[in-house]
């Protein structure tokens, strides 16, 4: 079996706050944040607005795009660090506002990481038959878990969803031209590194849900080296040449990063999606958000070699090569 993405969508906020209304509230400016990040803007979820709106949107999106309802899914995953309660998991309320009486329903949590193992575990499912047809989720809220009087956390992040329809498909009934499919995942993580990056609460130690704590320079060092060492292994592992690679589609925290990891990499800044200015970190959504931009611009296209790769909390962090 090969795991095939059929369809992708993605869904934002409407409310976009920018920079300068960042220097109203913490001490910064549109100029530091711009030249040490790139991020321009964010979108922050109105109140009343939940990790699992922003996710069902995505989703039905996600859906259209492959021409099938959620009748044709049998497996939702949710990647999220925001979910709209401790229990019961995202995912399953995603699955009730899709009317969906079937199937199964599940979070996962690998923070920035999230979409990337989601893939992972989705891609292995799919290819044991586990399920047929996987709707994979990346969304989240980051916005309720930021300290705003932080402004060394709290100008980088941002809410969003993206969503794609992932099939499994018999190698046999594909044509044989067709060689669209997830070709590789790759995860890692290495807990030594939790308290670089972590919310300083939870339920079972603290009964609050805490907020998000960084060292960001000493992450940022990490985030280079171990994103371009994984992209090599991933590449690696699925013999391919990362210069046949038509596109790096890595996780948006810092236009610096996306950059660094590149230049390590001899990819030229034209193959690199970046949608950090516009969408800043949003977690686990990042990766299908900024998939999504560049299919529906026309960069990316079927066919195309496509490499995903994220790097976060836990430290987690991983890639995934696929021909679109
Ligand atoms: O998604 C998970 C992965 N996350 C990441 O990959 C994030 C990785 N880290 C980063 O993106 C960067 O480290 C940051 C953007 C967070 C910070 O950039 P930096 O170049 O590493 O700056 P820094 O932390 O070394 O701080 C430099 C200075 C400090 O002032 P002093 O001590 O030199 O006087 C900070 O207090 O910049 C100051 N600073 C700010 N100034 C204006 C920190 N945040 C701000 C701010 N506005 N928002």
């Amino acid at each position: 079996m090969r795991a095939v993405i059929r369809g992708i969508g993605s869904f934002l906020p409407q409310r976009v706050m920018t920079n300068l209304e960042m220097s109203e509230i913490v001490e910064t400016s549109d100029a530091w944040i711009q030249e040490r990040t790139g991020i321009r803007e964010r979108h922050i979820a109105d109140e009343g607005q939940f990790t699992s709106d922003l996710g069902y949107e995505a989703a039905l999106k996600a859906l259209q795009d492959a021409g099938m309802t959620a009748d044709d899914i049998d497996l939702i995953v949710v990647a999220t660090s925001t979910p709209d309660l401790t229990f019961p998991a995202t995912a399953t309320m995603i699955q009730e506002r899709l009317g969906m009486r079937h199937g199964a329903a599940f979070d996962i949590q690998a923070v920035c990481s999230g979409f990337i193992y989601g893939m992972h575990v989705t891609n292995a499912l799919l290819k044991s038959g586990g399920a047929k047809r996987a709707l994979l989720i990346g969304a989240e809220t980051f916005s309720r878990i930021l300290d705003w009087t932080d402004r060394g956390t709290c100008v980088l992040f941002g809410d969003g969803a993206g969503a794609v329809v992932i099939e499994a498909v018999e190698e046999g009934a594909l044509l044989k031209e067709d060689a669209s499919g997830i070709l590789q995942t790759f995860v890692r993580s290495d807990g030594a590194h939790r308290d670089m990056l972590y919310v300083d609460g939870g339920p079972s130690r603290t009964q609050t849900v805490g907020h998000l704590r960084m060292l960001g320079n000493q992450v940022f060092k990490h985030a280079v080296t171990d994103i371009a060492q994984v992209i090599r292994d991933c590449a690696e592992q699925a013999g391919v040449d990362i210069a046949d690679i038509d596109w790096f589609v890595p996780h948006q925290a810092n236009q610096r990063i996306l950059t660094a990891v590149a230049k390590r990499l001899k990819l030229r800044p034209e193959q690199v999606i970046s949608t950090v200015a516009q969408h800043a970190n949003t977690s686990a959504a990042s990766v299908p958000l900024a998939m999504d931009t560049a299919v529906k611009d026309g960069r990316i296209k079927k066919g195309d070699l496509v490499m995903l790769e994220a790097f976060g909390g836990g430290f987690t962090w991983g890639a995934a090569l696929l021909r679109y």
